[in-house]
C-alpha cells in the first residue's frame, strides 16, 4: 500500500487552522494531507473526532530524587503510559544536576534511567545546581551543541537555589549559546522568613505551605530573573506562574521587548489555597510551588492564556505517593508543612482539563489550545518542525480525542504510579481516546498497546528568538 496508515475523517486542528482532512502517515511522518488519499495498510476511522498534535508536556519530574528518604512516585515507564494515556506525544523531563557531580555523569544517569522504559518521546532539559568554571566554560556549551538546549535554575530550595551572580553566569552562557534558562522564581530567604515565623506560632499544618510563600515573594523574584536576564540580553522562561502581579512583571518585560516566555499549569486554573486545607495531613496532596492562590489568579491565569503572557501550559508533574513515608506522609512533614515534598501529579490531567475548562467553556480557542500544550513547547524549546503541529514531513505523534465524552477525574484514569490526584472529582466534557507516537498507536481507544521503548530521546536544536 501506498501508506502504512491514514487516520481518516477526523476533524484536523494546528495552532493556525482547522479543517477537515484525512491524514496520511509513512515511515513514522506525516506524509499526505487531503481528501482520497490511496491504499493503506490500516485506516483509521475518526469521524466525530478531533484530530490534533500530540501534547507536549515540557515540564515534567521523572526519576528524581528529592531530599533524602523521599521517592518520587514516576519513573520514566509510568510516567511516559501516563502521558500518553492523557494525549502526550513528547515529555521534557529535568536532569537534575546534583552538586559535586559533573552535568555529564547527570546526563548519564538520567539516560540510563531512561533506557528501553519510554512509551513517548522524551528530551532532557537541564537543571544546574553547581554552575562550577567546568560546567559554565566547557559542559555547557558542549550540551548545547549536543541538543541539550534548555536549563532549570532554582531561586529557592536548599541545594538547588542559585545566588544572583550563579544565575547571571548561567544567563550568560545561555546568552552565547543561544540555549534558554528556565527560572523558579521564588525567593528563597522570604521564604524562610516565614516559615520560621510560622512554625514559631505552631502553624505547621500543611495549608500554611501557601502562607509561607504568598504572592510577593513570587513576584519579587519574577522581577528580579527578569532584570538579571535583562543585564546579560539572555532569553528566558519563567515556569509555573501562578497570579496576576508576577503576569504584570512578564507582560512589562515583553512590551519593553525583552525575550522572556511564561509558563502556567493546570493547579493553578483548577486548585485554591483552600485545596492545602483538609483533616490532617490531607491538604499535603496539594503542596507545590508556587502554591495554588485564590479564584482571581485562576481568572488571571486564564487571561494570561487568552492574551499571550503564557506560551505554554505545562504540567509540572512532579508525583509523590500520599499514603506513603517517601512520599508526602514524610514522616518530619507532621511536624511542618517544611517538609512535605512538594509537586502534585498532573501529566495525564493537563490536556483534559485545559480542553474542558478552556476550549469547551469558550475561554480560548482550539488552536490557542494547540499552541499552548504543543507547538509553543515545540518552537521554545528547539522541537520544531519535527514535533508539535500537523503538517507533512512531521513526526506522526497525534491525539485522537472524543469532545463528547463526560468524565469524572479519577485517579484509576491516569495510569500513573502515584496514588492519588489532586484532580479528582474534577468534570471534563473531553478525553483523548487515542496516542500516536511517530505512527504508532501507544494509547488506543483507551488501551495501551504501545511497546515500551518505543519512546525515544530526541535532540533539541537551539530555537530561533
Ligand atoms: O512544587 C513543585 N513545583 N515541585 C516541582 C519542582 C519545581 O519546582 O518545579
Ligand atoms: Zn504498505
Ligand atoms: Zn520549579
Ligand atoms: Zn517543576
Amino acid at each position: 500500500a501506498k501508506f502504512d496508515l491514514i487516520i481518516r475523517g477526523g476533524r484536523v486542528a494546528t495552532a493556525a487552522d482547522t479543517f477537515d482532512c484525512d491524514v496520511a502517515i509513512r515511515d513514522g511522518r506525516i506524509a499526505a494531507l487531503g481528501d482520497d488519499l490511496g491504499t493503506a495498510d490500516e485506516i483509521v476511522d475518526a469521524r466525530g473526532r478531533l484530530v490534533l498534535p500530540a501534547g507536549i508536556d515540557s515540564h515534567v519530574h521523572l526519576a528524581q530524587p528529592g531530599a533524602p528518604g523521599q521517592v518520587m512516585a514516576d519513573d520514566f515507564e509510568s510516567g511516559t503510559r501516563s502521558a500518553a494515556f492523557g494525549g502526550n506525544g513528547t515529555v521534557l523531563p529535568f536532569c537534575l544536576q546534583r552538586r559535586g557531580e559533573s552535568l555529564r555523569a547527570a546526563l548519564e544517569a538520567y539516560h540510563g534511567k531512561a533506557a528501553g522504559q519510554c512509551y513517548v518521546d522524551t528530551a532532557f532539559h537541564l537543571i544546574v545546581t553547581d554552575p562550577t568554571e567546568a560546567v559554565l566554560g566547557q559542559e555547557l556549551p558542549a550540551l548545547v551543541a549536543d541538543g541539550y538546549t534548555s536549563f532549570k535554575v532554582f531561586m529557592t530550595y536548599d541545594g538547588l537555589a542559585l545566588s544572583d551572580r550563579q544565575m547571571l553566569e548561567v544567563m550568560q552562557v545561555g546568552r552565547e549559546t543561544g540555549a534558554i534558562v528556565m527560572i523558579h522564581a521564588e525567593n528563597d530567604d522570604a521564604i524562610r522568613f516565614l516559615t520560621d515565623r510560622l512554625e514559631r506560632l505552631g502553624h505547621t499544618a500543611p495549608r500554611f505551605h501557601a502562607t509561607s510563600r504568598p504572592i510577593p515573594v513570587e513576584r519579587e523574584a519574577t522581577h528580579r530573573a527578569i532584570a538579571l536576564s535583562e543585564i546579560v540580553d539572555g532569553r528566558i522562561m519563567i515556569v509555573h506562574v501562578s497570579n496576576r502581579p508576577a503576569m504584570e512583571e512578564i507582560r512589562r518585560a515583553r512590551s519593553r521587548g525583552l525575550p522572556v516566555h511564561a509558563e502556567t499549569c493546570p493547579q493553578y486554573l483548577v486548585l485554591t489555597e483552600a485545596d492545602l486545607e483538609g483533616i490532617g495531613m490531607e491538604g499535603a496532596k496539594a503542596v507545590c510551588s508556587p502554591p495554588p492562590r485564590d479564584l482571581a489568579s485562576q481568572e488571571a491565569c486564564w487571561e494570561g492564556l487568552r492574551t499571550g503572557v503564557f506560551d505554554v501550559f505545562s504540567s509540572d508533574h512532579c508525583p509523590f505517593r500520599y499514603d506513603d513515608p517517601a512520599g508526602k506522609l514524610a514522616p518530619r512533614g507532621r511536624s511542618s508543612f517544611r517538609w512535605v515534598p512538594n509537586g502534585i501529579p498532573g501529566i495525564a490531567a493537563r490536556l483534559p482539563i485545559l480542553f474542558s475548562e478552556g476550549v469547551a467553556k469558550g475561554r480560548i480557542d482550539l488552536n490557542r489550545f494547540v499552541a499552548l500544550t504543543a507547538t509553543n513547547h515545540a518552537k521554545i524549546y528547539g522541537l520544531y518542525p519535527r514535533k508539535g503541529t500537523i503538517a507533512v514531513g512531521c513526526d506522526a505523534d497525534i491525539a485522537i480525542w472524543d469532545t463528547d465524552r463526560p468524565t469524572r477525574i479519577t485517579h484509576d484514569l491516569l495510569h500513573d504510579a502515584c496514588d492519588y490526584t489532586p484532580y479528582e472529582g474534577i468534570e471534563v466534557s473531553a478525553w483523548p481516546v487515542s496516542t500516536l507516537v511517530r505512527g504508532h498507536f501507544v494509547v488506543r481507544d483507551g488501551q495501551l498497546v504501545g511497546r515500551k521503548g518505543h519512546g525515544a530521546h530526541v535532540a533539541r536544536a537551539v530555537a530561533p528568538n
